[in-house]
């Protein structure tokens, strides 16, 4: 054999031992854990053959407890690119095979080099988490590896899309990664993210609470809303972001895709003319309404799980990507609340950084009352809200179906918060509030004074809602562009879309906002 083919020979086989990670007994274990290996899931996220992976040869340059004798090639992460339906991607994939996926030095820098990369490519950047948090034996080296990789998440903040999916342990300061990026999607029973572990957590307050409990997939999607998708598994977990790629562009300066629309853009809807139930207290479900306008009923929501109240998601009009932010009657009667404004407020910024257009339907009865939500932080979780529509510059199509009332009737996408086209049903209800609680205070005097209180109050409200209680006291000023019928919404939607498609509106330069965080 050639001195020449001895060295193909050697690196072929240098390769082979790459790809076994910490070896065929810990890549076992791994798939008994019920988990794949990193390459594994990169070969079922990116077009097949696409993968082109870098810094296979690199090792940690630990020598502390001995480390200098246990190295693996690639050390605990796999990086590379790739493509998603044909467009490209930068992608890290945590090893839990070697030293059980811990961040090093060496593991942070080949992390850092991707994202420098997608950064100067203008390409979104992928992360599969799966690791024991920073590499004990490392000590700080480890510590300032999550900080450069944090730096990095925070400048590309905006600028391209980074998704980070949960595939296994995360914890600590590690979570901070994936906290910073636009999307978190955790795979059910076998992720879990916390600060600290169900041990410390023992020690420290003496509460008994299971890995699970404590930050498992559920309690991410339910309770914190730091997960955005619950995957039933990591195979799940990984479709989830293919579908997702749809819906967004490859950086802050590109246009999300524009898919070829099968459905008929003038699409009536008959139902919709009847979906309003004849009392105000009576819910209908706004899914029901979202399936019904956007193209053939595909809906990708997002945080589904959280803050119910109110529904957010991606969607096509025409075939063009938009973001849908929906009040949801059928949930605590559509009310804003700290979780719903944190949600929505988010999600329009997203939105708003990668140029997908805000479509918003509106049944709003203003925003949750009592001691819970002000000792919470209402005004400044709402405030967020008021803020992302406000700043927003990507065109914002406003529907209002039914209440809109008060404070959430200016939050939610209304005229003066820049909304372009603002539109409302006949059934619409733009008010400072509901007939019952205005009349209270106006003629709760008068009423008493009289010899049939309820009499007078009724007459009262039957009054106000004759002259608010609807949309063409807001149309008579202008603060609604057009009532339409509602079985039009679909069609008038895309003609709206289509007539903003050149819309440019610079907000004033300064460094940042501040918003109220
Ligand atoms: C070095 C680690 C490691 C770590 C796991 N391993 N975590 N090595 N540093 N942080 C190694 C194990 O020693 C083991 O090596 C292999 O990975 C697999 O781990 P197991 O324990 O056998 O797996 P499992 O039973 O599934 O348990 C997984 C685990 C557990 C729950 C993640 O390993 C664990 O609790 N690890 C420590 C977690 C932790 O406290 N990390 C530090 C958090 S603080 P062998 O050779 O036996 O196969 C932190 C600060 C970050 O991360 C701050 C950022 C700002």
């Amino acid at each position: 054999m050639s001195s020449q083919l001895e060295k193909v020979k050697e690196l072929i086989e240098l390769r082979a031992e790459a790809r076994l990670g910490g070896g065929q007994k810990a890549i076992d274990k791994q798939h008994e854990r019920g988990k794949y290996t990193a390459r594994e899931r990169i070969a079922q996220l990116l077009d097949e053959g696409s993968f082109e992976e870098l810094d296979m040869f690199v090792r940690h340059r630990c020598t502390n407890f001995g480390q200098e004798k246990k190295s693996y090639l690639g050390d605990g992460v796999v990086t590379g690119y790739g493509t998603i339906d044909g467009r490209l991607v930068y992608i890290f994939a945590q090893d839990f095979t070697v030293f059980g996926g811990s961040l090093s030095e060496t593991m942070a820098l080949k992390i850092c080099k991707i994202m420098d990369m997608a950064m100067k490519m203008g390409a979104p950047v992928i992360g599969l988490n799966d690791s024991g948090g920073a590499r004990i034996q490392e000590g700080i080296n480890a510590l300032a590896g999550y900080a450069e990789i944090f730096q990095r998440n925070i400048m590309a903040s905006g600028v391209i899309p980074q998704i980070s999916a949960i595939l296994g342990p995360c914890a600590g300061g590690a979570v901070y990664s994936p906290a910073l990026t636009d999307f978190t999607i955790m795979a059910k029973g076998i992720s879990y993210m916390f600060l600290t572990g169900p041990k410390v957590v023992k020690t420290v307050t003496g509460e008994d609470v299971s890995q699970e409990a404590l930050g498992g997939a559920e309690v991410h999607s339910n309770k914190s809303g730091v997960c955005h998708f619950a995957a039933e598994d990591g195979e799940h977990a990984l479709k989830i972001i293919r579908k997702l790629f749809g819906f967004i562009p490859q950086n802050n300066l590109e246009e999300p895709p524009l898919v070829p629309c099968t459905d008929p853009i003038d699409r009536l809807e008959d139902s919709l003319n009847e979906i309003i139930p004849d009392s105000p207290n009576r819910p209908y479900d706004m899914y029901e309404v979202i399936g019904a306008i956007i193209d053939n009923g595909e809906f990708l929501e997002v945080s589904r799980d959280y803050a119910k109240n109110i529904i957010i998601g991606f969607a096509r009009f025409n075939g063009q990507s938009v973001g849908i932010v929906a009040n949801q009657p059928k949930y605590l009667a559509g009310v804003l609340d700290s979780n719903a404004s944190r949600k929505a407020a988010r999600f329009v910024r997203f939105c708003d950084a990668f140029n997908i257009p805000l479509v918003t339907l509106v049944d709003v009865p203003g925003f949750l009352p009592g001691t819970g939500q002000e000792y919470n932080g209402v005004i400044l979780h709402g405030a967020k809200l008021l803020y992302a529509y406000g700043e927003a510059t990507v065109p914002k199509v406003t529907v209002t179906l039914r209440k809109s009332y008060g404070g959430s009737h200016i939050v939610m996408g209304c005229k003066q918060l820049r909304g372009d086209m603002n539109y409302a049903w006949p059934t619409a209800e733009i008010a400072v509030m509901g007939g019952a609680g205005a009349v209270e205070v106006l003629y709760a005097k008068e009423a008493k004074a009289s010899d049939n209180p309820a009499q007078v109050l009724a007459d009262r409200e039957a009054e106000y809602n004759k002259l608010f209680c609807n949309p063409y006291n807001a149309a008579r000023y202008g603060y609604i562009d057009d009532v339409i019928e509602p079985r039009n919404t679909r069609f008038r939607i895309i003609r709206a879309l289509q007539q903003l498609a050149t819309k440019k509106v610079v907000n004033p330069a300064k460094k940042h906002g501040n918003i109220p965080l």
